[in-house]
């Protein structure tokens, strides 16, 4: 059956010529790309069509090339075009492409369980796998309410998340992220409240340095009094932000946060899908706290996006009421939870970490990068630069003194994006310019890319003078 064309007479969303490449129209018809205005896609000639990756950069299907300066979303750490990733999922393929999640496992999961508590601190030991951040953020979220309640405690049902947070978009992720959308899809999950988060560029304590870190962490102890500690199963937060704008707190901060926990029965939840697997410059963003959550989600880098798979991991003390019960279950069951060839994905991707060092690397070339980015600083709209490792964060001002952000969607914001993308540099830029590449990048490929933003930076700054009143 032919299907009639939706509209892409893109000519009527105030386009002057439709795609190029054939591949760009059928895209533009029948792909629902997510979190972008199809008019936008249309009119900004912005439809992309990768077909091949090759370390830090992308090729798209008119043979354009590109810099991933974000790694497709902090997630192709080990870089694009492993062929070994690739032949390991092939022969797992051959080998074994699915066995029921919900009694048994395989050999690889096996491996990549072990590897995971191997290599994320202190005791977490127990791995329970998904197939991306979302399904381990709500994962999360029930192993918190479940545990709660097994321990006794069946009226902890809430959670503290944080202002400006991102977890992930499934319905009880979605309630943890603070940009969600109440109009469209409220109400959300109950029982979940947001706490300021550690700001120290524009703290919502009007406190500066590690003051605005502390005032953070006393407020979340403020909101469990407020919540009353009885109803509270978990606190969950990202170690270090990163689509919330890159903040990395101290390490009283998390300190902090441990105790309050401790303090009031509450279970603390590192959210590590994003600073996971050495972006951050070591395994674990929390390895840099000297703290242990009880419960840690990751994903994206744990197989650095050669195939989808997440895992939360949860420690002795959490598991213990299932180990200690016959019956006891999780009430949860992820089909491709653990999938063989995913798993095998990520087995070659984490020896690749330990053949290579990423993370040391990400830690080294995340300093060369910092000092490069610090230099940006001279532009009167780059009110902070921000960062470990190579997660980092130009942020972008109207006004340095009163460090008014453009925030998300603003025109300046957007022309930064489109002239990058011209020059041949793919990130995002909403309030922040986020510059997170795959940790093999070179000091060379990091000054092209800092050269990209600098010139972008001075194009756009001419174009919107009068607004820039720094
Ligand atoms: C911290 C964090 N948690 C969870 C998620 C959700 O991950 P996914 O998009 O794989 O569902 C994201 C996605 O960016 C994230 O940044």
């Amino acid at each position: 059956m032919v299907k009639a064309p939706v509209n892409t007479d893109v000519s009527q969303a105030g386009v002057a010529s439709p795609p190029a490449h054939a591949l760009e129209r059928d895209a533009l018809e029948h792909v629902w790309i997510h979190q972008t205005p199809w008019v936008e896609l249309a009119e900004r000639d912005g439809m992309r069509v990768f077909e091949k990756g090759e370390g830090i950069y992308l090729y798209d299907v008119r043979g354009r090339k590109y810099i991933d300066g974000i790694s497709g979303l902090w997630v192709v750490n080990a870089g694009h075009g492993r062929q070994e990733i690739a032949e390991a999922m092939a022969e797992q393929a051959r080998k074994l492409s699915y066995a029921s999640a919900s009694s048994y496992t395989t050999v690889p999961a096996v491996e990549l369980a072990a590897k995971i508590a191997e290599k994320t601190p202190g005791d977490l030991s127990r791995v329970f796998f998904s197939s991306g951040g979302s399904e381990a953020v709500e994962t999360a979220i029930k192993i918190a309410k479940q545990v709660q309640a097994m321990r006794g405690f069946s009226r902890r049902y809430k959670i503290i998340a944080r202002r400006g947070s991102y977890h992930g978009m499934t319905h009880g992720a979605m309630s943890l992220t603070a940009s969600r959308n109440e109009n469209h899809f409220g109400p959300f999950m109950y029982g979940v409240s947001h706490v300021p988060h550690p700001n120290r560029y524009n703290s919502d304590f009007g406190v500066e340095g590690e003051q605005a870190d502390i005032m953070a962490a006393k407020y979340v102890e403020q909101e469990i009094i407020a919540q009353g500690p009885e109803t509270v199963a978990a606190v969950i937060a990202e170690p270090v932000s990163s689509a919330a704008g890159v903040h990395v707190p101290s390490k009283v901060y998390w300190k902090m946060l441990r105790e309050i926990c401790d303090r009031h029965g509450v279970l603390l939840i590192a959210d590590e899908v994003i600073n996971g697997w050495g972006r951050t410059g070591k395994y674990f963003a929390m390895e840099h706290y000297g703290v242990t959550p009880d419960i840690m989600t990751m994903a994206k880098g744990l197989s650095s996006g050669y195939a989808p798979i997440a895992a939360t991991i949860v420690r002795p003390s959490v598991f213990e009421v299932f180990q200690n019960n016959k019956e006891a279950y999780l009430g949860h069951l992820l089909t491709f939870g653990g999938h063989p060839v995913a798993a095998a994905a990520a087995v070659k991707n984490i020896e690749i970490f330990e053949q290579e060092q990423l993370p040391e690397r990400a830690a080294e070339m995340g300093d060369y990068l910092m000092a490069r980015l610090e230099e940006l600083r001279a532009h009167p709209t780059v009110g902070d630069v921000r960062g470990v490792g190579l997660l980092t964060g130009v942020e972008l001002v109207k006004n340095k003194a009163t460090r008014e952000s453009f925030g998300r969607g603003h025109k300046f914001t957007d022309r930064i994006t489109q002239l990058l993308d011209e020059r041949g540099l793919i990130t995002r830029v909403w309030a922040v310019a986020h510059i997170a590449p795959p940790l093999t990048v070179t000091k060379d490929e990091i000054d092209t890319m800092v050269t990209m933003l600098d010139e972008a930076l001075t194009i756009a700054e001419g174009e919107f003078a009068g607004e820039i009143t720094s």
